[in-house]
């Protein structure tokens, strides 16, 4: 039978890459989560000392990295930075508050979407992003717009931050989340958007397993 491609997007801490990931698991497909390559590229120009303003300046450093994932089964999923691994550093506070910047350079995406494409091109492939179903994969056959109030989704970050001794307090993750969201979703390039054909999930009252099996039942629904 044919892989599919699904495509999730939606703001910040909508639950997108814990349902994403077990939604791959389940069906034995990939997992992308391309807000993790935007922040590879972003932790990558901070620890050079680079422009974050200058577009040409962070497209040649992008076209000279490897951003890899690993991909060993039933584990917290690695990001690396060519060797290095990244996957605690790329969630840092200085990361998350430039990571709209550096995402809203055309060259930029113009190179991470090629990339994301690329790694669809077989199919089989769950991706979690803002522009997935409009842009990367236009042509997928599922696609989810995951949605919950800025409040639910910073309380959301709030506890993950608690739980790794994190001290950010939830007044300002509270103002960051919306700080976020307009960034991503007024920006000219490829803006976080529902797309026309995809289904929307407010996962505001809902606990992750009934998003997971809600998901699944749409999937099923179009083999
Ligand atoms: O998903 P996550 O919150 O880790 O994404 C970090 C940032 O990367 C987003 O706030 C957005 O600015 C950017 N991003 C994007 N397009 C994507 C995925 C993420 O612009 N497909």
């Amino acid at each position: 039978m044919k892989k599919m491609n699904i495509a999730i997007d939606g703001p910040a801490s909508a639950g997108k890459s814990t349902i994403a990931k077990k939604v791959a698991e389940k069906l034995g497909y990939i997992y992308l989560d391309t807000g993790a390559m935007y922040r590879t590229l972003t932790y990558a120009a901070l620890s050079t000392g680079g422009d974050l303003q200058d577009e040409e300046a962070l497209h040649k450093l992008l076209q000279g990295i490897r951003i890899t994932f690993s991909t060993a089964e039933n584990e917290m999923q690695r990001v690396f930075l060519n060797d290095e691994d990244v996957t605690e550093s790329i969630r840092s506070d200085e990361v998350t508050q430039n990571v709209s910047l550096v995402s809203s350079f055309a060259k930029v995406r113009e190179e991470m979407v090629a990339r994301q494409k690329s790694i669809a091109q077989s199919g089989g492939v769950v991706m979690d992003g803002r522009d997935i179903g409009t842009v990367v994969l236009p042509d997928a056959e599922v696609k989810i717009f995951m949605t919950a109030t800025a409040e639910e989704r910073a309380l959301r970050r709030y506890k993950e931050n608690v739980a790794k001794g994190m001290t950010t307090s939830l007044e300002e993750l509270t103002e960051d989340m919306k700080r976020r969201d307009h960034l991503d979703s007024t920006r000219t390039i490829s803006p976080l958007k529902k797309a026309d054909d995809a289904i929307v999930l407010d996962s505001t009252h809902l606990e992750i397993d009934e998003v997971v099996k809600r998901i699944l039942g749409i999937i099923e629904a179009n083999l």
